[in-house]
């Protein structure tokens, strides 16, 4: 699943009620951890969200005639957009969102919290398996979480690229950024009451938006595997894929009888929904070098402030002096350029500070992990007036070129980046018992409800993607398909 209709126009103002992030980020792991500990809450949380949604504008059809026209319309305009986009970069304009490679991790580690329950409002139709109606929307889930097949469940794609790059420590993020996790996984646990929400926000979601083309493009270009955004580029097709089976749901789910236009009012609020908090536009936005910077040493001050010697002096103060107080670390920033520890605008290499925390034999070795160095690389290369120095990082116009010609297929495979397989199919004698006993009980239930409740039981958003969940996605599958 990718993201939201609107987060490639100007934002538009939501009012919220006081405090409502802080709840978002605090709901946001408390269904993580225990999602029946707090019904009540979860779910006047989606009422207040459909609230301060509903000034939003929903240029959704008025009925569901015109669904198809509305579908064509905007993906013909997305690839309008996304073609004047590459001819103007092909005629030499810089990338339009990420200005350098820390800027594009930034971005990974700010959307985490989002793609991580990825797919997460779709949840709670898994107990419909037997009503035809729910069955583009289940398919949809199993189609995120992979099938049970670790390579290419979602979640767990969008982890291994978080952890290859250092960008693990998403969970210290701004309460905005949890806002639209918690809006997914409330819907997840509550699909029963709140269906025409689930239905409209998974319409919103499921569109391809051009911020998805731009992005997998850049990250390419940048050398970072844009396979989880080209693998969205491909499931949410309108012709055959997700967008496809958004509408068909829909159409499935409108109830014959009863209040046709009341039940489309509540699918356009869920549909709304996918405008609140962080947005990938707007976390691109959010990057500053500099500050990132900061923060990165104000953090690592808490411990390193003791552990310089008092030979370690810049600008007549001692490293630990310097590292006392965060407010200091610009300064301190300062210093080591006077100093001549920090050379911007040229090769790191040149710079000692540099070489003392990159490479195996560097005395700071660890200390920095693959987001921070690149921080730190693209914070010393770019000169203050925004001069880069040429880096070793950005790919040829050849293996852009070539994700060009993939894209849209299975876009991102190319020979740019390493093979996909490495995550592990780590059996621990634990885990092997575990599965062993799920088998069982599959196979002992007392027919094929009680066996697909069990199964959804473990395909919840923070558990299908371990050894077990996966397991039970494969058997999910395996009996829905039958
Ligand atoms: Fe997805």
């Amino acid at each position: 699943m990718t993201s939201t209709l609107l987060a490639d126009a100007p934002g538009v103002a939501v009012t919220q009620a006081p405090g409502a992030a802080e709840r978002a980020r605090h709901l946001y792991f408390s269904l993580y951890d225990d999602p029946a500990a707090i019904p009540g809450e979860a779910q006047s949380f989606l009422a207040e969200q459909i609230a301060a949604a509903s000034a939003l504008p929903a240029d959704l059809p008025p009925t569901l005639v015109g669904m198809p026209a509305w579908i064509e319309e905007r993906t013909d305009a997305v690839g309008a957009q996304y073609r004047d986009y590459l001819a103007a970069r092909k005629a030499g304009a810089p990338r339009r969102y990420f200005h350098c490679r820390a800027h594009a991790l930034y971005f990974l580690k700010g959307v985490a919290p989002t793609k991580l329950v990825d797919g997460a409002w779709l949840y709670g139709l898994l107990r419909q398996w037997d009503k035809p109606a729910c069955h583009p929307l289940i398919k949809t889930y199993l189609e995120e979480l992979g099938e049970g097949v670790p390579d290419k469940n979602h979640v767990t794609i969008y982890r291994k690229l978080l952890a290859t790059h250092g960008c693990e420590g998403w969970e210290e993020l701004d309460d905005s950024h949890f806002l639209q996790g918690a809006i997914q996984l409330a819907l997840g646990h509550h699909a029963e009451r709140f269906l025409p929400e689930v239905i409209g926000y998974n319409l919103g979601y499921e569109q391809l938006p051009l911020h998805l083309l731009i992005t997998s493009y850049e990250l390419n270009e940048l050398g970072i595997d844009p396979y989880y955004f080209t693998l969205h580029v491909t499931v949410d097709n309108a012709a055959s894929g997700h967008a496809r089976k958004a509408v068909q749901a829909l159409a499935d789910l409108m109830p014959r009888v009863g209040d046709r236009e009341a039940f489309y009012r509540r699918v356009l609020d869920g549909y709304r929904l996918n405008e609140l908090g962080a947005s990938t536009t707007s976390v691109i936005a959010g990057f500053d070098l500099q500050a990132e910077l900061v923060d990165i040493l104000a953090a690592k001050s808490k411990v390193g402030k003791n552990m310089h010697s008092d030979y370690c002096r810049v600008a007549g103060r001692s490293v630990n002096d310097w590292l006392l107080d965060p407010a200091r670390i610009p300064d301190f920033l300062a210093a080591l350029e006077q100093a001549g520890w920090i050379k911007r605008g040229e090769d790191v290499e040149h710079s000692r500070f540099w070489r003392l925390v990159h490479g195996e034999r560097a005395e700071m070795f660890g200390v920095f992990n693959a987001y921070e160095q690149q921080v730190l690389r693209d914070w010393i290369t770019t000169a203050p007036d925004g001069e880069t120095a040429a880096g070793p990082r950005v790919l040829t116009h050849r293996a852009r070129r070539r994700t060009l010609d993939t894209l849209g297929q299975d876009a991102g495979r190319g020979a740019a980046f390493p093979e996909r397989g490495l995550i592990r199919r780590h059996r621990s004698e634990e885990t092997g018992n575990e599965l062993r006993l799920l088998e069982q009980q599959v196979a002992s239930a007392s027919g094929k409800q009680e066996a697909m409740e069990l199964l959804a039981g473990l395909m919840s958003p923070e558990v299908h993607h371990t050894a077990v969940g996966l397991m039970a996605t494969r058997l999910y599958t395996r009996l829905f398909d039958a």
